[in-house]
């Protein structure tokens, strides 16, 4: 039994037992958002690097997609809901001013009331600070042998001809955090953090659409990776590393990914890091920093150029790829993490792929849940956001339609009705 972060005097193993995400299921071209915004599609595609973009209708709630990935995890991973004693929701896409969305997913999931459930909110770093808080209660011994769910779920929406329009997505990441880490063991014995209150994206309670200063959002984004990769260095020298260039340790490197270019520079960002200074345009050293990121941050950023901004989840689903991709080459080696949330706050840590995950993310593949998404064509992108737009109204006019949606999923948001949210389970609605 764990205790005090040791295991019959042996240190304690921590991390991820389980994985599984759920996303919408439509999806817009990027190429038929940019030709009728009246742009290059390269600058979609090349220029930001997306491909795709979820498309939440209004029945595609934080808490349905949260739960989709909740039940998927157990399904797929076989695991005993009442081994559960600890539920984190990370969302900065809640559903109600006081309570949690991880209440909704608790009934949903048929969790035990033994268990702590709370929901965090942080912009995009809300799940992070949700696996932190896992890891710590695992390693404080409290859980018993028991196990702590963390879910990211966040629907990202800046609107109609905005900005960030291209930047949109939507999508949960569930986390079984354990002390049989069988995917991927959290180094819990370093970490970087940072954090400074910065304008750079929000949401202001009167508003379902996020503002962002674009640009300075991206610097702010990069200031803050440069301060916790340094506070992680500082931690790794102390603790006896040889090299001051700490990333160079990692086979992959996972990053928050509002968009995949952010990746890019984000990797670019944490090489000069270490060299002190900005790489200059066609040098040598840029070239080979763009030929590191092909090699260490590319293989895993598939489904969030298929998927778009996830928020809170985005760092999560460049983490699902990469076990299922790439777990096999990567048995026994160390990656880092990067988490960002507008604000600010930024976390930067290591941990281990473990022998044996790859086979354990065979159960349903990335691409196999892709598939069954249905493209929609920009008439119903825009009628999806408006019918969204209204969806929490409390008013049994503008209830959520989901035949109308054309919904395969068993869990559903229907609308609120007496000021209260109504879900449904296979048809079987909620008390
Ligand atoms: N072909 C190829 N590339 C092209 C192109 C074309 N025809 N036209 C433009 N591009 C390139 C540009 O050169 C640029 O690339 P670089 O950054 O490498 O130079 C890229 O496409 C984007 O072009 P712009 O900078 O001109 O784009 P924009 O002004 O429309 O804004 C954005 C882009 C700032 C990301 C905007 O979409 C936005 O505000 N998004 C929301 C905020 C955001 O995502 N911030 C990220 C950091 S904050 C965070 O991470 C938290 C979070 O999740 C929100």
């Amino acid at each position: 039994m764990a205790e005090n972060g040791k295991s019959e005097g042996k240190p304690l193993r921590i991390g991820i037992e389980a994985i599984a995400f759920d996303i919408p299921e439509h999806y817009l071209e990027m190429a038929d958002l940019a030709t009728a915004r009246g742009v290059e599609p390269a600058k979609y595609t090349a220029g930001l690097g997306q491909k795709q973009m979820a498309v939440a209708t209004p029945c595609e709630d934080t808490v349905v997609l949260a739960a989709g990935a909740g039940q998927r995890l157990i399904k797929n991973f076989n695991i005993d809901p009442k081994s559960i004693s600890m539920l984190i929701v990370g969302t900065e896409t809640g559903v109600d001013h006081s309570k949690p969305v991880s209440s909704y997913v608790h009934q949903i999931l048929g969790l035990s009331s033994e268990c702590r459930v709370f929901e965090i909110k942080h912009a995009c770093y809300g799940a992070m600070a949700g696996l932190t808080t896992a890891v710590n209660y695992i390693l404080s011994g409290r859980a018993k042998g028991r196990k702590a769910l963390v879910i990211a779920s966040d629907i990202a929406r800046y609107g109609k001809n905005t900005v960030g329009e291209p930047t949109q997505g939507a999508g949960a990441v569930a986390m079984l955090i354990s002390d049989n880490p069988q995917l991927l063991e959290i180094d819990y014995n370093n970490e970087g953090f940072y954090a400074t209150q910065v304008m750079d994206f929000w949401r202001p309670l009167y508003s379902k659409e996020a503002f962002a200063d674009g640009h300075f959002s991206i610097q702010c984004y990069l200031d803050a990776l440069s301060g916790a990769y340094n506070l992680y260095k500082k931690g790794d020298e102390a603790n006896g590393a040889q090299s001051k260039a700490a990333n160079g340790k990692f086979e992959a490197c996972l990053y928050h990914v509002p968009f995949v270019k952010m990746a890019q520079k984000a990797h670019q960002r944490l090489l000069e890091t270490d060299g002190g200074q900005k790489f200059e345009k066609d040098s040598p050293e840029l070239k080979a920093a763009l030929q590191d990121f092909e090699k260490r941050v590319a293989p895993a950023l598939e489904l969030n150029a298929r998927v778009g901004n996830i928020y809170t989840g985005a760092l999560f689903l460049s983490l699902a790829y990469l076990l299922e991709s790439s777990a096999g080459k990567l048995a026994g080696k160390p990656i880092s993490l990067f988490s960002y949330g507008s604000g600010c706050g930024a976390e930067f840590m290591g941990a281990k792929i473990m022998e044996g995950a790859d086979r354990l993310m065979k159960v349903e593949s990335n691409e196999e849940i892709l598939s069954k998404r249905r493209q929609v064509n920009m008439a119903k992108y825009e009628e999806i956001l408006d019918a969204c737009s209204k969806m929490d109204l409390n008013d049994e006019e503008n209830l959520c339609q989901p035949e109308k949606w054309d919904l395969k999923r068993p869990v559903l948001y229907l609308g609120t009705q007496n000021h209260k949210r109504i879900y449904s389970v296979n048809g079987v609605v909620l008390n």
